[in-house]
């Protein structure tokens, strides 16, 4: 997969994407991650890439110019020949459609993305309204730019493409990708200060343990996140078991 991200700050993703899994996607090319100033697309002498909004108020607003030029200078780089339908262009703004596991792994399906990140006060209107395809928010809070959100989802996608976790098995046990948060872990030492790891996972016996994993799947989602378990897929018995939680 190939990422291109446009931000003021490219500096600011330098560490995070070059340590650990990361890291290793990138060395093992199963990603690019290639990060673009949006000041070398300005043609004026001061590369000015805000100014003031019309009608007045405070803050800075982020020029179309610049926007608009490095994303196309990017598609006719690369789509010369093709076209870049596919290709979505994602706005990372608080207004956003919110992103969760389903957004990961609909994103992680594209052999290209393009995320451009939010400064200052906000983006002229014209860039969402005629050059992005999407917009997404990490949560109901305001961060002060688009880099620390495009970090958040960037990570999220990398590492659901194959090959990049150890065990291709992985992602798919992860918290809410089941629907599901995920049940308890432990590591050695089985007593840790008095503490000790439930009998069953040490018991060898799979079944068992799959079933007690998927038992505090339930348990532990009904406990912090009850609205999850409306659109969970659960068995009848699985049903029962939140019933009778719930009366005692
Ligand atoms: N930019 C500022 N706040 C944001 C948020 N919550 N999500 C995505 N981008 C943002």
């Amino acid at each position: 997969m190939r990422i291109d991200i446009l931000t003021l700050f490219p500096e600011m993703f330098q560490s995070p994407f070059s340590v650990g899994i990361f890291k290793r996607a990138i060395d093992q090319k199963l990603v690019s991650v290639n990060t673009h100033n949006i000041r070398d697309y300005t043609r004026d002498t001061h590369h000015t890439v805000d100014d003031y909004a019309y009608g007045g108020g405070a803050g800075m607003i982020l020029k179309p110019e610049p926007i608009f030029e490095a994303v196309e200078s990017m598609k006719s780089d690369i789509y010369s020949k093709e076209g870049a339908d596919a290709l979505p262009i994602l706005l990372l703004t608080p207004q956003g459609r919110l992103f969760t596991q389903e957004v990961t792994h609909e994103l992680s399906r594209y052999r290209h993305i393009i995320l451009i990140c939010g400064r200052y006060e906000g983006v002229d209107e014209r860039v969402r309204q005629h050059l992005v395809t999407d917009e997404i928010s990490i949560g109901d809070y305001v961060l002060s730019g688009g880099e620390l959100a495009a970090m958040v989802v960037v990570d999220a996608v990398v590492r659901l493409l194959p090959g990049v976790l150890g065990s291709e098995a992985s992602p798919l046990d992860d918290s809410h990708t089941t629907g599901l948060l995920e049940y308890p872990q432990y590591t050695r030492p089985a007593a840790y200060r008095g503490w000790s790891v439930p009998q069953v996972l040490l018991s060898g016996n799979h079944a068992q343990i799959a079933k007690w994993r998927r038992e505090w799947s339930i348990l532990r989602t009904l406990e912090r996140r009850p609205e999850l378990l409306d659109k969970a897929n659960l068995s009848l018995e699985e049903k029962q078991l939140i019933d009778g939680r719930k009366q005692s």
